[in-house]
């Protein structure tokens, strides 16, 4: 299943670099849609980018044909990445502000997927202190933002303010080569278990998978070659992702052991169970006792023997908490001996399992970051960024 980018195109000179962009994505094998603010289509005609990939190009919010097709909410579900390039100090500002007042700005609001922008202006706009707060505002919501170079500007002026090349954006966003998990194997786990009483009735939790799901994309989008370990899930596996299904803990924990001896990675978003029925029953239990007493085992600690390894991979651990978050995480990556470990509130405003958002408070040995609320894929791509830049730490001084 190939990358669908939805490319937004803001209205400045660097818009015509978005032709090649289009057609650079396209070759490394994403599927393009592109969407146009008013002003870009006074530097670039729609002609162009729709003949590059081969889609219509939108630009209408209240076109009623266009909606009658991929409405604008279709069109937010459909991408896998949005990425805007080029980005202008106004559409930046709109973007920061939460408008919602073209159709890129309400995809942008509407999607989930996460949002990559790659700014272009003068660098006397780049640097105007209202920028700037845009810039942050946009960061702290977990935007990715690649550039700007420094350099001539269209308006003959030097400094910050160059979109970056067409080839340099790929690069960050790791699609082909150049990233810098580039044949490297990561092993994840994710959704729930399902610990087996008889042949029809099991013990299991509320976890859907998404965290889990979403950070196998992020990091396969890096160039990782990714394996997806999961308990039962609604949730297709994404692209270029290859996911092994299983049920019970013991199931995750042979299929982990079978894969884990070559992966540089090893993260663990799988809910667990930690206990199982000794012995399931081989038929259906009947209900001709007024009480039956269910007797529980220990599952294996999957998390716990892959970071045992000697020498084992990079691992990351998951932890989730009603109380003390900090304190608990902390005491789990030492006991553990984990390298990271990424820790979230449950059960309580903040998100947790089956919602569609989450906060995170990632630790490691000697470090922190907190990870503000918001929707999973864009908390999992800034969670993807952390893990590669300790990863790299930790493989330059082990
Ligand atoms: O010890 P605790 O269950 O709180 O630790 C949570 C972390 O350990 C998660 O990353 C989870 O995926 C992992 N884990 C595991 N095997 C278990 C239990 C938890 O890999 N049996």
């Amino acid at each position: 299943m190939s990358l669908k980018v939805l490319l937004g195109v803001g209205g400045g000179i660097a818009a015509y670099k978005a032709a090649e962009l289009v057609r650079r994505l396209g070759e490394r094998g994403a599927e393009v849609r592109v969407v146009m603010t008013a002003a870009a289509r006074s530097f670039i005609t729609p002609l162009t980018l729709q003949a590059l990939s081969g889609h219509e190009v939108r630009y209408d919010l209240l076109d009623p044909g266009a909606e009658a097709g991929m409405d604008h909410i279709t069109l937010a579900r459909w991408a896998d990445l949005v990425l805007v390039a080029p980005a202008t100090a106004d559409l930046m500002a709109r973007l920061a502000a939460g408008l919602a007042d073209d159709l890129l700005t309400t995809l942008a609001l509407a999607t989930t997927a996460p949002l990559v922008l790659a700014p272009a202006m003068n660098h006397h706009m780049w640097r105007h202190p209202a920028t700037q707060r845009n810039l942050a505002r946009l960061r702290e919501r977990g935007v990715r933002i690649l550039g700007p170079a420094q350099g001539e500007q269209a308006c003959g002026e030097q400094g910050p303010g160059r979109m970056l090349e067409p080839g340099e954006i790929l690069d960050a966003l790791a699609l082909g080569t150049g990233s810098p998990l580039a044949g490297r194997r990561v092993l994840v786990t994710a959704g729930p278990t399902r610990e087996a009483l008889d042949p029809v009735r099991y013990i299991s939790n509320h976890s859907s998978g998404r965290m889990g799901y979403a950070l196998a994309g992020s990091l396969a989008a890096r160039g990782a070659e990714l394996i997806l370990v999961s308990g039962p899930s609604a949730l297709d596996p994404p692209p270029g992702v290859e996911r092994i299904p299983v049920e019970s803990a013991l199931e995750m924990e042979a299929a982990v052991k079978a894969r884990v001896g070559n992966c540089a990675l090893f993260i663990a978003t799988a809910a667990v169970a930690d206990y199982r029925p000794q012995a399931p029953a081989a038929e259906k239990i009947k209900k001709n006792q007024t009480e039956i007493t269910l007797r529980l085992v220990r599952n294996p600690d999957i998390l716990g023997q892959v970071a045992a390894l000697e020498p084992g991979p990079f691992t990351v651990g998951f932890a989730a908490e009603t109380e003390e978050l900090e304190a608990h995480a902390l005491a789990k990556l030492r006991t553990k001996g984990l390298d990271m470990i990424a820790a979230n509130l449950v059960g309580g405003e903040t998100g947790g399992f089956e919602r569609a958002e989450n906060a995170l408070l990632v630790l490691w040995p000697g470090g922190r970051k907190a990870l503000p609320l918001s929707p999973k894929p864009r908390l999992a791509d800034a969670l993807a960024d952390l893990i590669v830049e300790r990863y790299l730490a930790y493989t330059r001084c082990p």
